[in-house]
């Protein structure tokens, strides 16, 4: 707030003065002026000089000296009546010195008739001392710099509050927000921070659920296996050691696919090709048009929809069929795998996408797989800006992707 208001305050006046210079410059250089300045008080001399030279024509001295005073009364003291030799011709005295004296812009003027018989001496008003103008100098000073503590504040109000959010944000107060209404390019500031904040907190509450959950997930296998090699269970241990591997590599998978750039999706890929081949080997029954294309990559997209497939012959019953069907249209292509098994209860069909999430019933199941098949597919689809989702078709699961072309 101090050096805010500090330097608004420099500024102000700055302004104040550079618009100040300016409108004298644009003063002296537009304003017509006649090429000697005294003409323009050449009427008014000419005038006194003609009256007074009559005055004292009509009646002598006297009448000469009653002018005069009253000039001198009226406009300024010091009104003198020369001759020829520069003699006052009141008093005689010589003042061809104060004629001399006289210029343009000097305090004394002179000004001498046509045909040189007379002059005429007057002495301007004294300049204004620069003083004088002091208070209302002042008067702005202390206004502008109540206008820069009144502008200092306003910037520096949200300033602060933003840096207090910023701060306990950074101290681990995740939830913290500016929530700003301010229309200008602060409020803007403090919006594009809320949207930094959503964003953070969001990736970091799942990547910590995510830990706990791989923790746990590593758990049970890890303390079947030392039991089994305590008892000397080959088999067991065998088959969790798979488990084990199987989980860390579609961990490792997960976690490469959003981390490393040279993952992202680049290649051309021919998706009806691809799905022709996933149809064939997993025995599928399928629709599948000629000619779809798409960007990205194959192994990721590939493994994203065999992950679907899998879970769908998984949870297919009696001898039912999955069904691949895909289409293009002018919003994108469209993925859907439909199998006839049980579905997923309404409530948790958002659920099936998180990491190690399984309905109950494949907890226990020994066909379960890890719970991370649809994690896997879904960030892989959102990789190549597609998304992915599911919908219970009764019977069955339908899950949809959707792709950019
Ligand atoms: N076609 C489906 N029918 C019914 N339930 C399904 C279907 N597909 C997925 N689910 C449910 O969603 C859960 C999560 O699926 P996901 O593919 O992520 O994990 P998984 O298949 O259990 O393990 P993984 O794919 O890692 O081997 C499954 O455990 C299952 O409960
Ligand atoms: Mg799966």
């Amino acid at each position: 707030m101090r050096s805010i208001f500090a330097k608004l305050t420099i500024w102000f006046f700055a302004t104040l003065a550079v618009s100040f210079a300016a409108f004298m410059v644009t003063n002296i250089w537009f304003t017509p002026r006649p090429a000697d300045p005294r003409l323009m008080f050449m009427g008014l001399h000419q005038l006194e000089l003609d009256t007074a030279v009559e005055a004292y024509q009509q009646g002598g001295k006297a009448e000469l000296r009653a002018y005069l005073d009253k000039l001198d009364r009226y406009m300024t003291p010091g009104h003198y009546l020369l001759d020829a030799n520069n003699r006052d011709i009141l008093t005689g005295e010589d003042r061809s010195r104060q004629k001399a004296a006289a210029r343009p812009r000097s305090p004394q003027q002179a000004f001498t008739s046509a045909d040189g018989r007379f002059t005429m001496i007057s002495t301007a008003p004294p300049r204004p001392d620069p003083l004088s103008f002091l208070p209302y100098f002042s008067w702005i000073a202390i206004l502008v710099a109540l206008m820069a503590w009144v502008f200092a504040r306003h910037l520096a109000k949200p300033l602060r509050e933003l840096r207090e959010t910023v701060r306990s944000f950074g101290a681990g107060e995740l939830s913290m927000r500016t929530r700003s209404r301010r229309h200008d390019e602060l409020g803007d500031l403090a919006r594009d921070f809320d949207t930094m904040a959503d964003r953070l907190e969001t990736l970091l509450t799942a990547e910590r659920r995510l830990l706990q959950d791989i923790s746990h997930e590593l758990r049970s296998p890890l303390t079947r296996l030392s039991l089994a090699v305590q008892m000397g269970r080959t088999d067991t241990a065998k088959q969790d050691i798979a488990r084990l591997s199987e989980l860390i590599s579609e961990l490792t998978d997960m976690t490469r696919a959003e981390g490393d750039p040279s993952q992202r999706p680049t290649d051309p890929i021919d998706l009806s090709a691809m799905l022709k081949e996933i149809q064939a080997s997993f025995d599928l029954d399928a629709s599948i048009p000629e000619g779809l294309h798409c960007q990205g990559r194959a192994v990721l997209l590939r493994r994203a929809i065999e992950n679907v497939v899998q879970n769908a012959v998984r949870h297919t019953v009696g001898g039912g069929r999955v069904v691949l069907q895909a289409e293009a249209a002018e919003a994108g292509i469209t993925i859907r795998v439909r199998d006839f098994g049980p579905g997923v209860p309404e409530a948790m069909l958002a659920e099936i996408f998180r990491p190690f999430f399984r309905v109950q019933a494949d907890r226990s199941r020994d066909s379960g797989g890890v719970g991370l098949g649809l994690a896997i597919a879904q960030r892989a689809i959102r990789l190549h800006h597609g998304s992915l989702s599911a919908r219970n078709a009764q019977p069955g699961l339908e899950v949809t992707f959707t792709l950019p072309h």
